[in-house]
C-alpha cells in the first residue's frame, strides 16, 4: 500500500523539477528576444549613449534599451544614471570583451506572467533587468550574457514611483529565476552586485487569492499548478514521513 504513494510522490517532484526547469527555459528565451530586440535599436551607435528599442509586438507593454560601452570605461567610469540603475566605478565583465552591451528591460505589465511571485507577496513596482552581452557583433542573436559584478560599490536601482512602505523588500532573480530577497534602502532603492531582474515586493496580508487563469500564456497559471502540486506532493510526503 505504500508503494503507490511513494511512486506518485516520486512523479510529482520529477514533474515540479521539470516544470521549474521548463520556467527558466522559458525566462532564458524571453531574455534572448529582448536582446534580439534591443540591438535592434542600434544604427551606428554611438558609445555611451542608450537607445530604446521595440519589442515584439506581442510582448508590448515591455521597455528595452541598450547602451554600449568600452569595458574599461564601464570599470574606470561606471554609469551614473542609465533608467533606474546606477553603476558605480568597479563592474567587471568576463570574459573580457572589449566593448560591451547593456541590456536594459522594463517588463511593466507582463512582470507577474514571468516573474511570478511566491502566494503572499505582491509587487510595488515592474521587474526591471540589467543584462550584458557582448557588443562585438550587433546583429548577433541568442547571445549568451556576460558575467559582470560589482567589485567596489553595488549597483543601486532606483523605484522612484514606489512609496516606501514598511515591511518592503527587494526581490531579485538571478538569470535562472532563482529568488532572493533583501533589504529596500532609502525608501525605494535596490542594491546588487550582479545582474539579474529586480523589483520591491510586499507581504500581503490578504489571504492569498485562489490562482486567476491569466489570458497570455506563461507563468502566472503555471505557478497556481506548481504551488498545486507541490502541496500536494508535500501531503503525500507527509502521510508517510512526519
Ligand atoms: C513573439 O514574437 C517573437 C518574434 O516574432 C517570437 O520570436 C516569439 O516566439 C513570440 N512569442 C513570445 C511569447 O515571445
Ligand atoms: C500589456 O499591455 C499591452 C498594451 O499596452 C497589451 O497589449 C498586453 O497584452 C498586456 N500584457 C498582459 C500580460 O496583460
Ligand atoms: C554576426 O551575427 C550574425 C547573426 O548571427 C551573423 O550572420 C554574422 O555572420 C555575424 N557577423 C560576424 C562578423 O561575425
Ligand atoms: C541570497 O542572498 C544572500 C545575501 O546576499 C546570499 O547569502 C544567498 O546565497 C543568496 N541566495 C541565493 C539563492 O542566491
Amino acid at each position: 500500500m505504500g508503494l503507490p504513494f511513494r511512486s506518485l510522490t516520486m512523479l510529482l517532484l520529477l514533474l515540479l523539477i521539470w516544470w521549474s526547469t521548463s520556467e527558466a527555459q522559458t525566462l532564458r528565451a524571453l531574455d534572448a528576444i529582448l536582446q534580439d530586440y534591443a540591438y535592434r535599436a542600434f544604427h551606428r551607435p554611438r558609445t555611451g549613449r542608450p537607445y530604446d528599442g521595440v519589442p515584439p509586438a506581442n510582448l508590448s507593454g515591455i521597455q528595452i534599451s541598450a547602451l554600449r560601452l568600452r569595458s574599461g570605461s564601464l570599470f574606470t567610469r561606471g554609469v551614473r544614471q542609465y533608467k533606474q540603475f546606477s553603476i558605480p566605478v568597479g563592474v567587471i565583465g568576463t570574459p573580457y570583451v572589449e566593448r560591451l552591451v547593456l541590456v536594459y528591460q522594463n517588463l511593466g505589465n507582463w512582470s507577474t506572467t514571468y516573474y511570478p511571485l511566491p502566494p503572499g507577496y505582491m509587487y510595488l513596482a515592474p521587474v526591471l533587468g540589467l543584462l550584458a552581452y557582448d557588443a562585438s557583433n550587433l546583429s548577433a542573436t541568442n547571445l549568451e550574457e556576460l558575467d559582470i559584478y560589482a567589485s567596489e560599490d553595488p549597483i543601486s536601482i532606483e523605484f522612484t514611483q514606489v512609496q516606501p512602505v514598511r515591511d518592503a523588500r527587494c526581490v531579485w532573480f538571478d538569470l535562472d529565476g532563482r529568488i532572493n530577497f533583501t533589504k529596500v534602502v532609502s525608501g525605494n532603492k535596490c542594491l546588487t552586485y550582479e545582474q539579474g531582474h529586480f523589483s520591491i515586493v510586499v507581504e500581503s496580508t490578504a489571504p492569498s487569492p485562489a490562482p486567476v487563469p491569466q489570458p497570455h500564456q506563461g507563468g502566472g497559471g503555471r505557478v497556481g499548478l506548481l504551488v498545486g502540486l507541490y502541496s500536494v506532493g508535500l501531503h503525500c510526503w507527509c502521510c508517510w514521513h512526519c
